[in-house]
Formats: C-alpha cells, sequence, structure tokens
C-alpha cells in the first residue's frame, strides 16, 4: 500500500506545488499588523486545503493570529490506530530588504528546481510536505495509517504567545497523542540525511537610553553632558570578553554540559572551519573559546545584538549629540537554564555598568522559548529514521539546531509528550533572509518521508 501512496505522491508533484505556490503567494507576516487580514487569509487557505481532502478543519481564533486544528475524521483511520500529532507554522518572517529579492517575495518562482518565496521552507513549504502526503493517503487508501491531527499555528515567529492557550482549552483531546511531529528544520547537508533531537531556546528585550531632554548641538554642547550613543556602546562592549564568552555574571550557571558521546557525534559530522567561513564571506569566525563551531551553534548559549539605534543616519554630516540610543538584544539559551532567570541577570548587570549622566529603560521583554532536547532512541524515533531513509536513500544522523521552537518543550512540560523534529530544509536556505527558498528536490523528498512516516508510526506505536 505505501509503496502505491509514494508512487502516486511522485506522479502528482505539479499538483502539489501548484498548491504549495497559492499558499505561498498570501504574505501572512505575523509581525506587521498591515498583514492581519494577510495572515487570516492564510489560515482559511489551509483550513480549506484540509476539508478539501476529507479531512475536520477548523480555524481557531486566539487573542492574536488564528490556529488552524485539522483532525482526521471518524472512518478516515483504523480502529484503535494511534493519535499523531503535527505541529507546523503558517506564519512567515517580515520579507525586508525588499530590494535584495530576485524575484519578489510573495510571487513564488521556480528556476533552476529551486522555489523562492518568503515561507518556501520556513515553514508552510514544510507543513506542505504533511499535506501533500495526506492527500496521497486519501486518494489511494481511501485514509490515513494513523489517526493524524495537525495543529497549524500563525505565531511561530513571534513568539508562539497564544498557542498553548489553544492546546490547554482542548488538553483531553491532545493528551491522546503518542508523539509530536514537526517539519521546520533542515537536514546537516545535502548528502547527509539528518534528525534533529535539540533546539535552543529563546530570550529578548530591548534597551533604551536617555541623555538630554533634546537632541544637541554637538559644538555647543559636546563635551559638556553624555552621549547616549557613547554610552550605549561602552555597555555594549562590556557583553562578551576577549575569548568570546558572555560576561553577565551567572549566564553559564546552570548550563548542563555537553556529554562526551555528543562531542563525538558532532566530530563525526563532514564539517570544515574553513569552507564555513568561506560560504559565509567572512576571514575568521567568532565564537566562544574551548568549543568547536559546531558545539556553539548546537549546544553553547550566546548573547547577541540584534539591532542598534542611534542619532543622524541620513545623507550627509549632521553635528548633533543624540540624546536617545537603544538596541535589542537576544540570548539562545541551552538546557539547563531558566529564560527569565538569564534575562534577570541581564538586565541586573546592564543595569550595573550603565555609565553616569544617562538613564535606561527595558521596553519590553519576550515570552521566553525554552530549549528543548528529544530522545534519540524511542519508537517514533526509529519510524522517523526508516522514512528518511526510505526519501533520501541513507539511515540519518543525529544532530541538534541552534534556532528555536518554543512548542516541543511546552509540549513536553504540559502534556509529557516527545517531539521528533523531521525537517526537510537544506542549511542555506536563507531563512529569515532575502531570497529564502526551497529545492524542489528536498520538496518531494519531503512529501515522500512524511507520507512513509505515516505507515511506520501506525506500525511501531500500536
Ligand atoms: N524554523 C525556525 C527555527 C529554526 C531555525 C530551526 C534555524 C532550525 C534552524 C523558526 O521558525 C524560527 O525562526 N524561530 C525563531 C523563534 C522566534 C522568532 C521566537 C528563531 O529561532 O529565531
Ligand atoms: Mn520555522
Ligand atoms: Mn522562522
Amino acid at each position: 500500500m505505501m509503496d502505491s501512496v509514494l508512487c502516486w505522491a511522485d506522479k502528482n508533484r505539479d499538483q502539489f506545488l501548484a498548491g504549495l505556490k497559492k499558499w505561498l503567494s498570501i504574505p501572512s507576516i505575523s509581525a506587521q499588523p498591515d498583514h492581519r487580514g494577510d495572515v487570516a487569509a492564510a489560515a482559511e487557505w489551509l483550513r480549506d486545503e484540509a476539508r478539501s481532502i476529507g479531512m475536520n478543519a477548523e480555524v481557531v481564533p486566539t487573542a492574536g493570529h488564528p490556529v488552524v486544528l485539522i483532525t482526521t475524521p471518524e472512518g478516515l483511520a483504523p480502529k484503535g490506530a494511534p493519535h499523531i500529532l503535527i505541529y507546523g507554522h503558517y506564519d512567515v518572517q517580515p520579507p525586508e530588504p525588499l530590494e535584495l529579492w530576485e524575484s519578489p517575495p510573495f510571487v513564488p518562482t521556480v528556476r533552476d528546481g529551486i522555489l523562492y518565496a518568503r515561507g518556501a521552507v520556513d515553514d508552510k513549504g514544510q507543513v506542505h510536505c504533511h499535506l501533500s502526503a495526506l492527500t496521497a493517503w486519501k486518494q489511494i487508501n481511501g485514509g490515513f495509517p494513523c489517526r493524524i491531527s495537525m495543529i497549524i499555528e500563525g505565531e511561530e515567529e513571534v513568539g508562539s504567545p497564544n498557542f498553548m492557550s489553544v492546546v490547554n482549552a482542548r488538553k483531553d483531546f491532545f493528551k491522546t497523542a503518542k508523539t509530536l511531529i514537526i517539519s521546520d528544520t533542515s537536514i546537516y547537508s545535502r548528502d547527509v540525511p539528518t534528525l534533529t533531537y535539540g533546539l535552543r531556546g529563546l530570550v529578548g528585550t530591548e534597551m533604551v537610553l536617555h541623555g538630554a531632554n533634546t537632541d544637541l548641538h554637538s559644538g555647543a554642547y559636546g563635551g559638556t553632558v553624555a552621549n547616549s550613543g557613547h554610552a550605549l556602546c561602552e555597555m555594549v562592549a562590556r557583553l562578551h570578553d576577549p575569548q568570546g564568552r558572555v560576561t553577565v555574571p551567572g549566564f553559564y550557571d546552570d548550563v548542563i554540559p555537553l556529554t562526551e558521546k555528543e562531542r563525538q557525534m558532532w566530530k563525526q559530522l563532514p564539517y570544515s572551519d574553513e569552507q564555513f567561513a568561506k560560504d559565509l564571506g567572512v576571514t575568521e569566525l567568532f565564537g566562544e573559546v574551548g568549543y568547536t563551531t559546531l558545539e556553539r551553534k548546537y549546544g553553547r548559549p550566546t548573547l547577541e545584538i540584534n539591532g542598534i539605534t542611534c542619532g543622524y543616519q541620513g545623507p550627509g554630516n549632521k553635528t548633533v549629540l543624540p540624546n536617545r540610543a537603544s538596541c535589542k538584544i537576544t540570548c539562545r539559551l541551552v538546557p539547563g537554564q531558566d529564560a527569565e532567570k538569564i534575562m534577570d541577570r541581564l538586565q541586573e548587570y546592564l543595569r550595573r555598568i550603565k555609565p553616569a549622566g544617562v538613564t535606561m529603560e527595558f521596553t519590553y521583554r519576550t515570552k521566553g522559548s525554552p530549549s528543548c532536547l528529544t530522545p534519540l532512541e524511542s519508537p517514533a524515533m526509529e519510524a522517523a529514521g526508516e522514512a528518511m531513509k526510505l526519501a533520501f536513500g541513507k539511515m540519518p544522523v543525529f544532530k541538534r539546531e541552534g534556532g528555536s521552537i518554543p512548542v516541543p518543550a511546552w509540549f513536553k512540560e504540559s502534556l509529557n509528550i516527545d517531539s521528533v523534529l523531521i525537517g526537510f530544509g537544506l542549511p542555506d536556505d536563507r531563512i529569515h533572509a532575502p531570497n529564502e527558498k526551497f529545492e524542489l528536490c528536498q520538496y518531494y523528498a519531503g512529501i515522500k518521508a512524511c507520507a512513509a512516516l505515516y505507515a511506520l508510526l501506525a506500525e511501531k506505536l500500536k
């Protein structure tokens, strides 16, 4: 049965791609209030698409953007088949800067077997792998090997602030799920299929410094009162030591060290610092001493400035002493670290190192995304491994990711359900950047992996 499903999926690639392109053309940018209507339209598109393959589907409103909940109707899965849950997101990051896109971000375009669009791989394209796999199962088999539910949200790119309220309102329903499948990561490289077993967490804030009560002429006032820009730079410069370590006191206190087994496992991955630097166009790499690049990226916490604003940036010269400077800061967290505690310590440290002559405020602090680790050995992981082998020709290796998705940790904590992170993107897909892409061979292999996964899960989880 599975073979004919995979075969049908292969033959109907064009139809799947056409559907995905329609979805990608809706600019569901969750961060931008002007796009509220588009976010809603993308949710409705997904609902209608799911209904067209015979699933139950509803758009569940939240205090923010809606969640789409898709469930298997009675009779479309064998009696007693395991309940499996698929999580993903249909919202996308802002596409700016627009002028760097070779084709417009919301005009999905295929060039040389590669699909370009915002959301192509993060995450509409990967959610669409599951939709397409379900379509193939329904077409060939009249139903699915498992009882499959999908919960696809519209606020992942803004920290999933309302997601758990939907889950908590239907806890009894979600509790019956045996595993949470997430396709929102990438494989290690083109010829190294991978399963991901860990993600870093995230927490962020904005710091604003105020100097005098107005901008000042730098001749009339320079040398008499503090310049907010200088104060900010001084502070930022004190956030790392020369060894690339974060200087916030206690920052590393709760970090669970990497195991020797993990470090060995990652050393087996094909990797070269030189190539990595070359691909990124930098002359040297940066980071905490004592750890390899992969270790720093997968398993060490970091602190980053994401944006700095101060003073005049327009054409020409302006002799001004700016009275306001601000910066956005995020920390990636690893297992053991608590988002609230880290943010408390960071803000306390910033208050302490603030130079005299400026005042400081924090305008917000994000809801933290906890890090997660999933078991390497479980029936669901085995099923995922075999599904990857079927689709990509090789047994996958295990890696972590430096990026963040809060949902797996929340599901573990509140429902004790483990996640399987089975993603199909490539590491150079330019997620969040101009010219985001999803290579069609990855998309099609992803559809295959999903279709196989459902059958393998039915077998292993029964
Ligand atoms: N799909 C990504 C997470 C990801 C990033 C996985 C890199 C693998 C590699 C997700 O959509 C994302 O971008 N998460 C944000 C979280 C945030 C905006 C709250 C992130 O990691 O910055
Ligand atoms: Mn994503
Ligand atoms: Mn993202």
